[in-house]
């Protein structure tokens, strides 16, 4: 692995949440048990799954996912086990599956509960006698695996409704690790920021330096439905785009903009213009009319700030 991918794999955040989960990760790496990672679409599971395969003893040997969901029901099979020449129709070349791919390194099962039942069944036997056989083929090939696999769905749900067999559930379940979403753990913010910036800085060649307090405020405020995912694709297109140096309220998404402003204006009858004028007005107000620190707070120029408090007649109270 050269040292930028490595980067690229690097869990960040210092909130007492992730703590735990690095905690975690180094008491259990050094173990031969599989391990189920949960948690919300973009929280990073796949990025845990790397830094335990990397603090193993298996880390020289190849870490290999595998997207349960991204591989149609009937290719899932041969894509993990292989496959013999001939084995069905479009088999023209034996096929090693993922699983001797992953020999003597890890297998990340992501998305774990879209496994269909009968690779689920050929995946126990796998845990519990590093033995399976190729679709089409009678020998039978031993591996020496570590399976860590990823969910971001309520596995014991599909337990219940059937859909999941729960003897392959509990032997995934040795280790539990769950993903606590970046809503609950938003001291991260901003040194996840900072440590995207620098990211895209080297891929998009710019030289960004950082973030305006206001634009930091809504990023702070917003839920991230999406994650760590969505704040790095945030970063990433605010870096991409920019042309200044530092990232203001107008590098960001609207998305992320609505939230705050919906509120605002929800509780009072009042245009937007209004709006505007009176939160210019307090702003002022606030810095004892310090334009320049007003506009820094507003994330406008100064010459905005000027034409603003012409169009709306504001005037400092003596
Ligand atoms: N703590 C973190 N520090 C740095 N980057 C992170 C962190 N968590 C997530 N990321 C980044 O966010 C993106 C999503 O992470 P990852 O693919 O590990 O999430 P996931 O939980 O597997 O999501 P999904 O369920 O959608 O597959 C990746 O680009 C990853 O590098
Ligand atoms: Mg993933």
């Amino acid at each position: 692995m050269s040292d930028n991918s490595a980067q690229k794999y690097e869990l960040v955040g210092k909130s007492e949440p992730m703590r735990k989960i690095y905690q975690l990760i180094d008491k259990i790496a050094g173990l031969e048990v599989t391990v189920l990672i949960s948690g919300e679409s973009g929280t990073g599971k796949e990025l845990v799954a790397r830094a335990i395969h990397q603090k193993s003893k298996r880390k020289d040997g190849p870490f290999i996912p595998v997207n349960c969901v991204a591989i149609p029901d009937g290719l899932l099979e041969s894509e993990l086990f292989g496959h013999e020449e001939g084995a069905f129709t479009g088999a023209t070349r034996k096929k090693k599956g993922k699983f001797e791919l992953a020999d003597k390194g890890t297998l990340f099962l992501d998305e774990i509960g879209d496994m269909n039942i009968g690779a689920q069944a050929k995946l126990l036997r796998i845990i519990e006698e590093g033995k399976f056989e190729q679709v089409g083929g009678e020998k039978q090939i031993e591996v020496d695996n570590r399976i860590i696999a990823a969910t971001n769905r309520d596995l014991l749900g599909n337990v219940k409704s059937s859909q999941f067999r729960d003897d392959l559930y509990y032997r995934l379940d040795e280790v539990k690790i769950h993903m606590p979403p970046l809503r609950e753990r938003k001291e991260d913010i901003p040194i996840l920021i900072d440590y995207f910036i620098g990211m895209f800085n080297k891929d998009f060649d710019k030289k960004v330096k950082g973030i305006s307090d206001t634009a930091l405020n809504y990023l702070m405020k917003h839920d991230w439905p999406g994650n760590v995912r969505e704040l790095r694709n945030v970063v990433k297109r605010a870096v991409a785009l920019m042309e200044t140096d530092t990232i203001w309220l107008e590098h960001l998404p609207v998305e992320i903009k609505i939230h705050t402003e919906e509120v605002v204006i929800s509780n009072q009858n009042l245009s937007l213009e209004e709006i505007e004028a009176n939160h210019i007005e307090s702003v002022l107000r606030s810095t004892d009319w310090n334009k320049s620190k007003a506009a820094r707070i507003l994330d406008i120029s100064r010459h905005r700030l000027d034409r603003k408090i012409e169009k709306y007649n504001l005037k400092q109270e003596k």
